[in-house]
């Protein structure tokens, strides 16, 4: 069996078990306590706590009523479902292997009818598109789960900066609707591209990134409940890579960690940086040998799976160009984009859809050059 990840078994479950965020663990427990609900932001950059907290703010809010009263949903995970595996219906569900079949399957099954249901109420003959189930998936929840005692209830909608204007705006008039009984908490790396309306009408609750002896202190938690031998150096070395992201800092320890006796700085040397210099050439190599999607994969697992961030992406692309045998001249013209593309991603809010152009760039580039 896989060992467990370290990030998972020690993300946090109650108050006392968040290391840092002080102002905002602060502010959501008096929220809590007092049984003021409300819509909120979380704003923040990756590995701060946001979604933790948000499981562990609704749990000391909602108490028993939790299980009835709460619900997560991922805008990420809800924009990739497909219509066709929404359409299928609960019977079909229900003959496949509990591994093959998700809460968020099941969910998107009774959306899809819902949604399908109000189409035909217009005169629609026709199937849902994608941004109506999304709608539809936000909808649902606000609108029909029973509310005990008067409690509210509430939908988190994480990493919902994957919505864009036209779902803000959908949102927007969902929490107005149902803004008797449905508080929402919204995660965001930032609020940039966010609808003003939708800011107002929330609290907006900030995850800065902590600073190295914040990180260093949870790693030397986690170091010792799991009889991890750690130096000082390597714990300092651990913080600095993962640049204020506790995720990161924990897979790095686990990472670090398995098959030495001890963590040395060279260790975390040779398992940070190594492991996206690497990555960051494959993906490369991909592109200039035209399998684009392939490369393209790389990198949304490099942003979405093992938390690097844009820039540093940007950064060992271009280390990585720099040793690759091409022209001065197309050489340049990469740097150039890459510079472009570093800009953009500061000012734009989805560094995905910015990365794939400079991926699709750099796949032209080179092979007009080898044609
Ligand atoms: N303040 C914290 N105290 C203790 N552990 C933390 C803290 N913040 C993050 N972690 C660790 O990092 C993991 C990821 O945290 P979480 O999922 O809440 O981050 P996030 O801010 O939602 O990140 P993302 O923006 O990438 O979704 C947790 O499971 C936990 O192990
Ligand atoms: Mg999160």
């Amino acid at each position: 069996m896989e060992p467990a990840l370290w990030s998972i078994k020690y993300s946090p479950q109650a108050w006392d078990d968040f290391v840092g965020q002080d102002d905002a663990i602060s502010q959501l427990r008096k929220l809590a306590e007092s049984k003021t609900g409300q819509n909120m932001i979380f704003c923040g950059p990756a590995g701060t706590g946001k979604s933790c907290a948000a499981f562990v703010f609704s749990r000391a809010l909602l108490g028993d009523t939790f299980t009835a009263n709460f619900k997560y949903l991922n805008v990420r995970d809800l924009r990739e479902t497909t219509v066709a595996k929404a359409k299928r219906d609960l019977q079909t569900l229900s003959k496949l292997e509990r591994s093959e079949r998700t809460e968020l399957d099941e969910y998107m099954s009774a959306v899809y009818k819902e949604a399908k249901a109000d189409l035909a109420l217009k005169g629609h003959t026709g199937e849902p598109n994608k941004s109506q189930l999304l709608h539809e998936a936000i909808r649902l929840f606000a609108s029909t789960i029973t509310v005990s005692d008067e409690m509210v209830k509430y939908l988190v909608l994480d990493e919902a900066d994957a919505l864009d204007r036209n779902m803000q705006q959908a949102l927007r008039r969902t929490m107005e609707m149902y803004s008797d009984a449905c508080r929402f908490i919204l995660t965001t790396p930032s609020l940039a591209g966010w609808n003003t309306a939708v800011v107002s009408r929330c609290l907006v609750v900030r995850f800065p990134a902590p600073q190295d002896d914040v990180v260093e202190k949870l790693l030397r938690t986690i170091a010792t409940k799991e009889r991890v031998k750690c130096d000082d150096k390597a714990f300092r070395a651990i913080a600095r890579e993962s640049s204020g992201d506790m995720r990161r800092a924990i897979n790095l320890l686990q990472v670090c960690a398995a098959g030495v006796q001890s963590v040395t700085e060279d260790v975390v040397y040779e398992c940070s940086e190594n492991q996206l210099n690497k990555d960051v050439r494959e993906m490369v190599s991909l592109v200039v040998n035209g399998s684009f999607a392939q490369g393209r994969d790389l990198m949304k697992r490099l942003l979405a799976v093992d938390s690097y961030g844009p820039d540093e992406i940007c950064i060992a692309v271009q280390a990585d160009i720099m040793n690759r045998p091409l022209d001065s001249l197309t050489t340049d013209r990469i740097l150039q984009r890459i510079a472009d593309i570093e800009y953009r991603i500061t000012q734009a809010k989805n560094p995905f859809v910015h990365l794939s152009a400079l991926l699709a760039s750099i796949g032209e580039m080179t092979s007009a050059k080898t044609a």
